[in-house]
């Protein structure tokens, strides 16, 4: 029998002759969200001053236009805990390290998310409020949007090269798509991608024309089969059947590509999508380019891992924390409560240049420091300039740490400390953050700077339900000391009794 993808490629080829090779200001709920992301306070000065820069509208090497329409598949739909709003902080923070990068040209951008499928399907009424949020939201629409001083939001402004930037970077991002056209049937769909012009690239005599491509549909809500229906955003292959009726309706699009055909790896990736919700596309039949994809998280799974622990931060948390620092080239970052190093990996996998410190108390019988350094390795990684054995409370491990990076203060500490029974040390008499801006304070009185100012502190604080979150989080006067602001906290919850609460402070004083 012939596999789903070999058929369908044999039907293109049969079709056309083609050959078969191979600054983030709050978030809720609701359906739809906006974002404002001014200049924010920068680690390390910008070359120019962006007031003074112009505004541009690049085309990308990848697409044609910075304009069309662009659409966000997220990852962990159906994960509580990876909730709507851990995605768009993920996604609004990358975004505002991309707009940090001197070669950028945003001044200042609003990010604009709606939800891009509908829950105008029979199964939907039997789903709850969560699960009908879950679904329409799993794919969104993502408008970005100069963000004048007056509150005028004028043209979308972000170039194309930017937004992938900042996707690439996304642990909680599966794909982003553009879109080119739409129809109300695929006939009249074909016939307005050609007359958009917007895929000539890979026709004739355009840039990608030697490009291979691949076709593929995509059904939801009531154009999905009934079983299908109320299924989230992932695991959405339509049948092969109604696949290549689809691509036959649109033989006149297909027909010009010159490239060939390919299935398992093309260059370029189209997607036909049915049953998309939202004003402008709601019911019409849509054909969009994948621009790019989020972060490959597994690579760094720690089952993949030589170094063995307890405690291992998940591949997603790591990427996500680093994003929310707002990682970027050269940075210098310290974990003082290392483990592992998932954090640290993820950081090296997101920048290379940047130049990181782990500090773990465990002894190599139980954090092997070796084979952490095999997990860069072997990944070809940049390595951390030092892994120190040592408590991070004590003033001489973290002048050992800051030794290893010329002696000069962090931009950022990234952290997941300690937690439940498991971790509890007795070393620390404060909760595991209270003790880590404490340590900042110290070393700021002693004139021995460990956070720059600009820098961040993010961090992970645990909560038992029932418990008082404030209780292990740093008072106001702890955080006036340490020259910190708080900026924001958000809860990731893990089970039945634990959260733990994504928090960030800015160092401005
Ligand atoms: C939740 S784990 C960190 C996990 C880590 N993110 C990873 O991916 O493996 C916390 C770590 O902090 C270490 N630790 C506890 N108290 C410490 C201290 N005072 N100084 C340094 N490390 C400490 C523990 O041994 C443990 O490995």
């Amino acid at each position: 029998m012939m596999t789903k993808e070999r058929s369908t490629a044999a039907m293109l080829a049969i079709l056309f002759h083609l050959h078969l090779p191979h600054l983030v200001n709050g978030w809720c709920s609701q359906t739809e969200l906006s974002f404002k992301l001014r200049k924010p306070t920068m680690c390390t000065p910008l070359p120019v001053s962006y007031s003074d820069k112009s505004i541009q509208l690049q085309a990308s090497s990848t697409s044609l236009t910075a304009t069309l329409t662009k659409m966000i598949h997220w990852r962990g739909e159906k994960s509580h805990g990876n909730s709507l709003n851990f995605r768009q902080l993920e996604f609004t923070s990358a975004f505002e390290s991309s707009v940090l990068d001197p070669d950028s040209d945003i001044v200042s951008a609003s990010v604009k998310f709606s939800p891009s499928l509908s829950s105008n399907f029979e199964a939907a009424k039997e789903m709850t409020n969560y699960e009908v949020h879950a679904y329409e939201n799993a794919l969104q629409y993502v408008s970005i949007r100069n963000y004048e001083a007056d509150n005028n939001l004028t043209d979308i402004i972000t170039s194309n090269d930017v937004l992938i930037r900042s996707v690439k970077r996304c642990s909680l991002i599966r794909s982003l798509f553009e879109i080119v056209a739409d129809g109300d049937t695929f006939e009249d769909l074909a016939h307005n991608t050609i007359m958009s012009g917007h895929l000539d690239d890979m026709m004739q005599g355009g840039k990608n024309s030697e490009s291979t491509w691949a076709v593929r549909l995509r059904q939801y809500g009531s154009s999905s089969k009934p079983e299908k229906q109320a299924q989230y955003g992932k695991k959405m292959r339509s049948p092969m059947s109604q696949e290549i009726a689809a691509i036959d309706e649109m033989k006149d699009l297909f027909i010009k590509f010159t490239g060939a055909v390919d299935l398992k790896d093309a260059d370029i990736n189209l997607y036909l999508f049915e049953g998309l919700g939202g004003e402008k596309y709601n019911g019409r039949k849509v054909i969009a380019r994948l621009m790019t994809r989020g972060a490959n998280t597994s690579s760094i799974a720690p089952k993949t891992r030589i170094c063995v622990t307890n405690t291992p931060l998940c591949p997603l948390a790591a990427f996500t924390m680093c994003n929310v620092a707002r990682i970027r080239p050269g940075l210098r970052i310290l974990d003082p409560y290392a483990g592992s190093c998932a954090i640290l990996l993820a950081a090296a996998m997101i920048e290379p240049s940047v130049k990181s410190v782990g500090i773990e108390i465990a002894h190599n019988g139980q954090v092997n420091r070796d084979d952490i350094m095999k997990d860069f390795e072997s990944r070809n990684l940049a390595l951390p300039a030092a892994i120190i054995r040592g408590d991070s409370s004590q003033d001489k491990v973290r002048r050992e740490a800051m030794e290893s990076v010329e002696n000069k203060p962090f931009d950022l500490i990234i952290t997941d400390p300690p937690y439940g029974i498991r971790e509890k040390t007795g070393f620390c008499v404060d909760p595991p953050v209270v003790s880590v801006v404490k340590c900042i304070s110290e070393d700021r009185r002693n004139g021995n700077r460990l956070l720059k100012k600009g820098g961040r502190l993010v961090a992970f604080v645990p909560n038992q339900h029932g418990d008082d979150i404030q209780l292990d989080m740093p008072s106001d006067a702890d955080l006036q000391k340490a020259g910190l602001r708080f900026c924001q906290m958000l809860e990731q919850p893990l089970n039945d009794s634990l959260s733990r609460w994504l928090v960030e402070y800015l160092c401005i004083e």
